[in-house]
């Protein structure tokens, strides 16, 4: 079953998202509409919450997860994804703030607490080390992350292009269903 309910949260996934059936949403998830949720990622919402806002596609294999609060820290680290966000294969983010437009690349790392803000590429295997804030409007590669260079009007404008073409497709997908 790809919706899984733990202590009391089942995920809420708006109507015209789609899960992939070899997804796995386990716990305090939130999906907002059009988004997409490919196969084998697995999300878990246990710890803490997971929040992903609209148009926003998790490619095949990424891993979603969190980090519970402690005394030091009240609110632990929920994982918040914004709108128009492409993640792409295999990535794992874990229990950090993404804004809208982003594009994290295949296989790259995200860890606790770090900020990524609005208009941002990642590249393919980056890493982001705990803290970090990523500033909008450029590109970032490495690991760990170093910022390459600011982005060209092009590439900030293929961010929705990417999330839009994710938004087609998932429609053709629902319709296989
Ligand atoms: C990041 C990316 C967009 C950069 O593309 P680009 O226009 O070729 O980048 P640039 O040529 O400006 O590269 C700037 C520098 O970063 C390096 N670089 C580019 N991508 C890199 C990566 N993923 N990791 C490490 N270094 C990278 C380049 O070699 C270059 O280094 P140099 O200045 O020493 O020569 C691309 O390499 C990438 O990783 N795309 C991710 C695609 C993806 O995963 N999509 C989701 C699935 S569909």
């Amino acid at each position: 079953m790809t919706l899984r309910s733990y202590k009391g949260h089942l995920p809420k996934v708006c109507i015209n998202t789609y899960v992939d059936e070899s997804a796995v949403l386990i716990g305090d998830i939130s999906i907002g509409h059009d988004s997409s949720i490919w196969p084998l990622v697995a999300a878990r919402g246990d710890v803490n919450y997971i929040k992903i806002g609209d148009r926003t596609n998790v490619q095949d294999g990424a891993i979603l997860h969190v980090t519970r609060p402690t005394p030091d820290n009240s609110a632990g680290y929920p994982l918040i994804i914004g709108d128009d966000v492409t993640i792409g294969h295999q990535a794992m983010l874990h229990g950090c703030h993404l804004g809208n437009r982003i594009l994290v690349g295949m296989s790259a790392i995200i860890m606790d607490n770090v900020t990524v803000e609005d208009d941002v590429i990642i590249g393919g295997g980056s890493l982001v080390p705990p803290g970090k804030t990523l500033k909008s409007g450029f590109l970032y590669v490495g690991s760990p992350v170093k910022q390459a260079r600011a982005l060209t009007q092009d590439e900030i404008d293929f961010l929705l292009v990417s999330a839009n073409n994710y938004v087609k497709l998932k429609d053709e997908y629902l319709l296989e269903d």
